[in-house]
């Protein structure tokens, strides 16, 4: 299946856009229309609720995407945050060089390359070091002093508040902050839609333990990571571990691994759990000249905690849930989200079977009935089937037919999205049902 029918059924369906449509699209960049906006936001609810309400030692943060830029060159981001660029002489291809050969591990001469566009030879430049942070401007005078960068990661703003965050709330070691926001990196090759976009969102958590705990916890973390990506419903043969080798580990890593799904494009990574060590602290105490030890009261030590970080793409993970849910019926023609209903932007269609007769006012009824508990939507517009197909494509688990027997005796049909099988449910049931059904769905 190509990545192709997804970014088709993602535009038909309200999922997902190209940024500046009428204007061309702006490359690497996307809007999320209503009903990506609201499964992306069931994905980092569950995320968030697994870090901050069943951890009773993770607390939550939200800082902000403007910082002050020392921090970036303390994070090690304006020196080391680059990526190896190639430019085609001959036809202005540009490529990430580790795209082209095993930079790490070969001596590669780069005028006996041929540009895979233009298939030139010797057109290649030798690769240049290029930092993915955009630059901006604070305040009205565009000099280099008024310079910062919007962040490429939002565990900085974990790492400068950790202190305060751990003073107001009497945390003791080990304890985490969690955090969901928007990171920015200038691609230089963004591809596989919303793979690899130069705006996206992390879901970050940064847990600060001990010196000499921080193995144990990075494999206590790996392990219940792995777990979290079950209630996304998301098929366990398709995600797998990749180790960081020596070579790829980031500057500030000790040790780090990728969580991987199974992409349409191939193995990719979706989240990363890293050993930071004490890293970003050290640095930001030699930059900033504050003190940012962590105070043992019951050994009246005072150290700079290790740090195991998990972090993860919202996008990439969404991604991976599109890709899993995706499933072509053939034998029924059609096309069919199989969206987990903890995170389907929409719980259920109502859809009077005429729009006449007092069936309306029956799907009517029950919307109030409904809305309450689900996000659901009324439909009385086409035919019956067509109307289940197109919520088959939005991912919604169930239909709900009003049809003449409703006004006798006060029952509905309720469909099942992925088996089309239709149980009859008495109106005052239907709740239940649904929620019998939430919880039961494999
Ligand atoms: N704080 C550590 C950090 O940022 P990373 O491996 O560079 O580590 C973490 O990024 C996660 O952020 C990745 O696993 C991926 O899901 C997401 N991510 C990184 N760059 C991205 C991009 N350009 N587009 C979409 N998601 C991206």
């Amino acid at each position: 299946m190509s990545i192709d029918k997804i970014v088709s059924l993602c535009k038909r369906r309200g999922f997902i856009f190209q940024s500046s449509d009428i204007y061309g699209g702006f490359r690497a960049v996307y809007d999320y229309g209503p009903l990506g906006i609201a499964l992306k936001n069931n994905i980092s609810q569950l995320w968030w609720k697994s870090m901050t309400q069943l951890h009773e030692n993770i607390v939550g943060l939200d800082s902000a995407i403007l910082m002050d830029p020392k921090i970036w060159e303390a994070s090690g981001h304006v020196g080391a945050f680059n990526d190896p660029l190639v430019d085609c002489k001959q036809c202005k291809a540009r490529y990430r060089a580790d795209e082209l050969g095993d930079i790490e591990n070969e001596k590669i001469s780069w005028n006996e390359i041929q540009c895979p566009k233009c298939g030139t030879k010797g057109s290649l430049t030798e690769p240049r070091q290029f930092n993915l942070m955009f630059k901006t401007y604070v305040g009205a005078v565009e000099e280099d002093s008024s310079a910062t960068f919007l962040r490429p990661e939002t565990a900085q703003g974990i790492y400068v508040n950790y202190l305060l965050v751990q003073n107001a709330m009497r945390l003791k070691l080990p304890f985490g902050i969690a955090q969901i926001g928007k990171a920015f990196r200038n691609e230089i090759v963004a591809r596989n839609f919303i793979f690899r976009t130069r705006e996206f969102e992390q879901m970050e958590m940064q847990y600060f333990v001990k010196p000499g705990q921080d193995d144990e916890t990075l494999g206590n973390w790996k392990k219940e990571r792995m777990t979290f990506y079950a209630q996304l419903g998301i098929n366990k043969d398709k995600l797998r571990f990749k180790e960081h080798g020596p070579g790829e580990l980031a500057h500030y890593a000790k040790e780090a691994w990728d969580i991987e799904y199974d992409f349409s494009f191939g193995w990719s990574e979706i989240e990363g759990i890293h050993n930071r060590t004490d890293f970003d602290l050290k640095r930001h105490q030699e930059f900033s000249g504050k003190k940012m030890e962590y105070f043992e009261t019951e050994t009246n030590e005072r150290f700079l905690p290790y740090i195991i970080e998990t972090s993860a793409g919202l996008n990439r993970m969404l991604l991976a849930v599109l890709n899993d849910a995706y499933w072509e019926d053939e034998e029924n023609k059609r096309v069919v989200m199989r969206l987990d209903p903890k995170i389907a932007p929409v719980m259920a269609v109502v859809c009077p079977l005429v729009k006449k007769d007092g069936l309306p006012e029956i799907g009517r009824k029950i919307m109030e009935i409904l809305k309450p508990e689900f996000k659901v939507i009324y439909d009385q517009q086409g035919s019956i089937g067509k109307r289940y197909y197109r919520q088959d494509e939005a991912g919604t688990p169930f239909g709900i037919t009003v049809d003449h027997q409703s006004k006798d005796d006060q029952s509905v049909t309720l469909r099942h999205r992925d088996t089309q099988q239709q149980d009859r449910i008495a109106i005052d049931q239907l709740v239940d049902a649904i929620k019998n059904k939430l919880e039961n769905y494999s």
